[in-house]
Formats: C-alpha cells, structure tokens, sequence
C-alpha cells in the first residue's frame, strides 16, 4: 500500500554537505518527496521527539546533538515507504553498517552510533505522528515565536 513517513537528514549530515545526495538516492529508491523543511530543532522539541529514549545512557547527548544544527525534514511516499525507508537506512551505528550494510544510508553518510545522518518512523502510526510533530505543531510554534 502507498505510504508516508517521515525522514530526518540529522544535523551531522546536513553540515557535511550529504544532503543533496541523500535526496538523490531517496527519489532513486522510488520514494516521492512530498514536503521538505530544513530547521533547527529545539532541546524541548528533541525531548518530545525521542521522549521513548528518555532515561536511556544516550538520551542527553542525542537532545545535543539533534538540537545542534540544521535538520532536513521530508515527507516520503511510496509503496511501503515506512519499512522501506527503515531497511533503506541501515543499521543505527554507521560505523557497524559499514561492515554489514556498505550501501546503506548510514554506512555512507554517518560516522557513528549517534551522528548517524537520518531517522526514519518506525510505524505507520508513528510516522503520522512525527509528520505532524515536524510540519504542523512546529509550524504554529514557530508563528506564536516559541521556536
Ligand atoms: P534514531 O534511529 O533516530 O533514534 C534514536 C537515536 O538515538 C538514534 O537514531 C541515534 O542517533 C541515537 N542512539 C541510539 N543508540 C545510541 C547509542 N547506543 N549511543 C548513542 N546514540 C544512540
């Protein structure tokens, strides 16, 4: 069935100058970018975002570092775009799925277990949500000035 979910080029990728080509190959893997938004995610954002990770050993320094720089937000849509943008994005720590998954987003485009170049939604449920975290509540955030 035709999907959407949400992609993130983090800010890792974005400052390495990886952006151009992530959207290359995304549209190359058959997906259609639907909206597209670069902005600087908030600490308070970050938290809300990731609020499952909240106590893990590695939460604080993923609310630096997604808070940190530019993200590129894209809506994706495609025939079972959630699992395929999941499969298509590799393994969490880039530099393992440089051994395991070589043509994978995060093999190409991350370094490591946290600045790992993109997040994708892990459910259809989930990408509803995320969608609407990054391209309507964070819109009327930024209009009242809080963002
Ligand atoms: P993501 O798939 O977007 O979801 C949670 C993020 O937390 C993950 O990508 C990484 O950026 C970060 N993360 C997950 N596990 C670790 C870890 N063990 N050490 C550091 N960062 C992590």
């Amino acid at each position: 069935t035709l999907q959407r979910t949400l992609a993130l080029v983090k800010p890792d990728a974005v400052l390495s100058g990886h952006a151009a080509n992530i959207k290359v190959d995304i549209e190359a893997a058959g997906f259609r970018i639907i909206s597209e938004r670069e902005l600087r995610l908030s600490p308070e954002f970050v938290k809300r975002f990731y609020a499952e990770h909240a106590g893990r050993h590695f939460f604080e320094g993923l609310v630096d570092f997604m808070s940190s720089g530019q993200t590129l937000a894209l809506v994706l849509e495609r025939h079972d775009a959630v699992a395929a943008w999941r499969a298509m994005m590799g393994p969490t720590d880039s530099a393992a799925a440089r051994g395991t998954f070589p043509d994978s987003m995060r093999a190409k485009y991350g370094t490591d277990g946290r600045r790992n170049a993109v997040h994708g939604s892990e459910s259809v449920d989930r990408a509803r949500e995320e969608i609407r975290m990054v391209f309507e509540e964070f819109t009327e955030e930024s209009i009242n000035g809080q963002i």
